[in-house]
């Protein structure tokens, strides 16, 4: 009976140790991740045309010779991690591993249309990993969020100032947008029937609102983004860019469109914001809705068999929107008091895009 008591502790202990070294080796997923994206070996592998053999893909990566053997490791954790498959040959008598394409790593590919490496590239650029380390301090100071306690300024004002990272975080959120919208025509077209105009507030360079002029060409589009975003960019036909502060004014529509705008907002600003796009609906003077692409928390995903793993990253995200901008992701009673407190009347949540949804919000 002792022993197996003691048995039992030991075994408890040695699973808490093993919990916790996953915990502060997690960052190891991701920088091997970036790694794979920055040599540009799922491209690699993907025009090998054929499971890729380790030493034709060593020999296809330029890194100095004495680094070969690493490549193997490298393989070894992110295909356990699910972005490539293996299998194991002879060639020339020798035992070789060859390499092929998971779905996800072929939504790394550079030419599919919606490719993720940019969000790879920006998400785990410096500027965005640097503040973790500052995460207690920010706790303990009154700064308003741990990016402005590592860079002394809000992002939007480093984006500002410095092209490279603008450039950067403007193609992470054009790679996610072109991602979403064909899965938006494709699986909800009928939210944009019915409206002659729509804002897209926050639009980025424009990504969603140019698919949207083009899948709807009588959808009259304005693509409303801070200045520094849209300068320069071109509109056509039915699309237009303006560029301005949504706090300020919202060009009229009967149509207003946020993606992942509400989620880096506090409440406060969340309910100004909407209050704002109010004004801009009842310019048009009829009826209109605003449409919000963003997380709801806790609700019922269909198809999603992974739950534990859903939430996670969702909790991701809102721990992102904590440290990075003032944001926070929302359940449905969080969103229900913004929406209820700017002074809409309604609300629908069409859980279609995987771990976000579309809300739907009525005059
Ligand atoms: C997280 S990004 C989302 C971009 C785009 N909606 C998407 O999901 O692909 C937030 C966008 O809001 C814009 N933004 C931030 N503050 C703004 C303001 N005060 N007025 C207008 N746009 C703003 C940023 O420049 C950025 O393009």
């Amino acid at each position: 009976m002792e022993s197996q008591n003691i048995e039992h502790v030991s075994s408890n202990l040695l699973k808490a140790q093993s919990h916790i070294w996953n915990h502060i080796f997690n960052f190891i997923n991701s920088m091997s991740l970036k790694c794979v994206v920055d040599l540009g070996i799922v491209d690699i592998i993907h025009n090998h045309g054929k499971p890729m053999p380790l030493s034709k893909l060593i020999s296809s990566l330029s890194i100095h010779p004495t680094k070969n053997d690493n490549i193997y490791r490298l393989m070894r954790i992110m295909t356990h991690s699910g972005f490539f498959s293996q299998q194991n040959i002879t060639l020339e008598n020798e035992l070789e591993i060859e390499y092929t394409l998971t779905d996800a790593s072929r939504l790394l590919l550079k030419d599919n249309p919606m490719s993720m490496t940019p969000f790879v590239q920006a998400m785990l650029d410096p500027v965005l990993t640097n503040p973790w380390h500052q995460l207690s301090t920010w706790l303990k100071n009154d700064d308003p969020t741990t990016f402005e306690t590592t860079h002394k300024m809000l992002m939007w004002d480093y984006a500002a100032r410095d092209s490279n990272f603008n450039n950067l975080f403007n193609e992470s959120m054009a790679s996610d947008a072109r991602l979403v919208t064909n899965l938006l025509i494709e699986k909800y077209r009928e939210v944009f029937i019915g409206s002659k105009s729509l804002v897209d507030v926050g639009g980025g360079t424009g990504t969603m609102a140019k698919a949207l002029a083009k899948s709807f060409p009588q959808l009259e589009c304005v693509v409303f983004d801070l200045p520094h975003v849209v300068a320069g960019l071109q509109g056509s036909d039915n699309l237009k860019y303006v560029g301005g502060d949504m706090f300020k004014e919202i060009p009229p529509a009967d149509a207003i469109l946020m993606k992942w705008i509400l989620h880096s907002l506090n409440d406060e600003k969340c309910v100004k914001l909407l209050k704002k796009c109010k004004e801009s609906l009842k310019h048009k003077g009829k009826e209109g809705k605003v449409i919000i692409i963003d997380m709801v928390l806790d609700i019922d995903q269909k198809g999603d068999n992974d739950i534990t793993k859903s939430t996670e990253t969702q909790l991701f995200f809102d721990m992102l929107m904590m440290v990075v901008v003032t944001g926070k992701e929302r359940n449905e009673k969080e969103w229900s008091n913004l929406i209820y407190s700017a002074g809409f009347c309604g609300y629908k949540i069409t859980p279609i895009l995987g771990l976000r949804s579309v809300i739907e919000i009525y005059l």
